[in-house]
């Protein structure tokens, strides 16, 4: 393999966000661009002069110098597509969540165990500015010892215009968000799961994936760990400003993130001591070529306006994410987010879904192969 690793991204809404970063990255190239609609494909290679693009995911897999695939395509493909990935020998990237159900999950493991390649889901939540502030303070030991984790994700989707999927999703079977950050930080995987549904969706919803709860929310049990987890997930018909965080409480500081838009997040020390923290930017963690798209928002004072950078977002974690995917196939090993630990990551909401239904009953979460 050359020094740039060849990386072509299928789906091209959310995934067309990569397709700068993989172009701007001193050891990547993006090889080549697919989805389903010539129109916007079309688009997204015009816009980012991307030449090689295709229509059909198959035509990816056939691309002998192609040593990558990051799928960005919705989440019904996204262990169909990455199974095939890693079967045809690709390095294998994909968007959350890894899988939809337990035995999808245990099979990408097994695959990437079998394949020998990297695997990484692409989680967000686990780049994000709090995540890497928290991160460090754990590592230095300014946190102390972790007593509790909480984590949420609550969006309302009841709106129009969502792709049709979407609508009466089981809120659990998309809690990577919450879960991610809280597992990474403990370090260790969930074995149990104890969820109760709360509340009622409208019928319409409800009736389409049989999941009646507005609200998820569960507490998780740790592998050979004292800790327990909390984890919260909305999705219809719930209302609340969108919200993805964690709290963390150690034995020595504690970080709680209400999240409310434009608020940042409190640090609490000593004994009654509280402040709201500048949380900072982790840019220079990056190849300089990347650093920049941490940033969002950029405020163009000459003419008083604010525009997005593509390839920015999601807490500026979208160059990490791409950074860690490819250091770990130049560095041949597993990614932070290596299948086994996405696979529990992801397995954790499903279960959590599955005792919700069971009315609460407790769930074990099957272990991995390659964990
Ligand atoms: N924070 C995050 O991690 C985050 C944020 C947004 C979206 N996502 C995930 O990204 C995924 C895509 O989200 P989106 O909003 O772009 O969805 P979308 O449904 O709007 O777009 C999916 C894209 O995949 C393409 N596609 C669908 N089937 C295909 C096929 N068989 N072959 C090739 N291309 C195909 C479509 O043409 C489209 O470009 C979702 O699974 C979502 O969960 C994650």
């Amino acid at each position: 393999m050359s020094e740039k690793v060849k990386v072509a991204v299928v789906g091209l809404g959310f995934g067309a966000e990569f397709v700068p970063l993989y172009q701007k990255h001193p050891n990547a190239e993006c090889y080549a661009i697919c989805q389903r609609s010539e129109e916007n494909l079309n688009r997204v290679g015009d816009q980012f002069g991307v030449e090689r693009r295709c229509t059909r995911f198959e035509d990816l897999l056939a691309m002998d110098e192609l040593d990558a695939i990051h799928v960005v395509t919705p989440i019904a493909d996204h262990a169909a597509m990455s199974l095939a990935s890693l079967e045809a020998g690709k390095h294998t990237a994909c968007t959350v969540p890894m899988a939809t159900t337990v035995a999808d999950c245990l099979a990408l493991a097994e695959a990437r165990r079998k394949a020998g390649k990297v695997y990484m889901m692409m989680e967000t939540a686990v780049y994000t500015r709090e995540f890497l502030f928290v991160k460090e303070m754990l590592d230095s030991g300014r946190l102390g010892r972790i007593q509790f984790l909480r984590g949420s994700h609550q969006q309302n989707m009841s709106l129009p215009g969502w792709p049709a999927y979407w609508y009466g999703f089981p809120p659990m079977h998309y809690a990577t968000h919450a879960v991610g950050p809280l597992l990474a930080l403990a370090g260790v995987e969930a074995e149990s799961v104890v969820c109760f549904g709360s509340g009622t969706i409208r019928e319409e919803y409800a009736e389409r994936y049989g999941s009646p709860f507005a609200v998820e929310t569960a507490l998780l049990s740790l592998r050979d760990c004292p800790l327990a987890c909390e984890v919260t997930r909305s999705l219809f018909d719930t209302i609340r400003q969108y919200r993805e965080s964690f709290d963390v409480y150690g034995t020595e500081m504690s970080f709680e993130w209400e999240q409310l838009a434009g608020e940042k997040p409190v640090l609490y020390s000593g004994f009654e001591d509280a402040e709201r923290v500048e949380v900072p930017d982790y840019g220079r963690l990056l190849p300089e070529e990347i650093a920049p798209y941490t940033i969002r928002g950029v405020y163009d004072e000459e003419h008083e306006h604010t525009y997005f950078v593509q390839g920015a977002g999601h807490g500026g974690s979208h160059p990490h994410l791409t950074h860690e995917f490819v250091s770990a196939i130049l560095n041949d090993r597993p990614s932070a987010v290596d299948a086994a630990r996405a696979a529990n990551w992801t397995m954790a909401g499903i279960c959590a879904h599955e005792s919700a239904v069971a009315g609460g009953k407790r769930v074990e979460i099957p272990a991995a192969p390659g964990a």
